[in-house]
């Protein structure tokens, strides 16, 4: 039994699971931390304000574990930095705490819409022990230029 979210400023709210895509579930962020020691709290923000508290773990990607919790956070090319889709902001310090994002990922950022300074890639960033309190926003839209048959280039 999953054993999640509790809403951090508002009234608890539980929040679906589903399956975001076919063999997803088998992915490390379907496992529940094995100790507390492990725990990484995580909130995540929607384009309307609203807020999940998740506990986390050491390892997980940002993304697939939104996907877990039923969080909108798209994910088309499933981490294999050729789309925008799981744009997010990181909010306050922790930003700083986040390994620097990669040409790659910075390229891509430069096209996603409503890019702020503290505009990330949810899929490439890994929960450990020092992003405990991370707090994720999601912007107001995505493109999938992906899907859409767009491929970036690079520079
Ligand atoms: S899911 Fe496409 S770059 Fe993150």
């Amino acid at each position: 039994m999953l054993r999640v979210i509790q809403r951090a400023l508002r009234p608890a709210r539980l929040v679906g699971v589903r399956f975001h895509a076919e063999g997803e579930g088998g992915r490390p962020e379907w496992q529940d931390p094995k100790s507390e020691d492990e725990v990484v709290n995580i909130t995540y923000i929607t384009k309307d304000g609203d807020e999940y508290n998740v506990r986390g773990k050491v390892g997980d990607n940002v993304m697939y574990l939104a996907h877990r919790y039923g969080i909108e956070m798209e994910g088309a090319c499933e981490a294999s930095l050729a789309c925008t889709t799981c744009h997010v902001y990181v909010l306050g310090d922790h930003l700083e705490r986040i390994p620097g994002a990669t040409e790659r990922e910075d390229d891509l950022l430069d096209l996603a819409p409503f890019l702020k300074e503290n505009s990330r890639l949810g899929c490439q960033i890994i929960l450990s022990k020092e992003l405990d309190g991370l707090r994720i926003q999601l912007p107001r839209a995505t493109r999938n230029f992906y899907v859409d048959g767009h491929v970036p280039q690079p520079h």
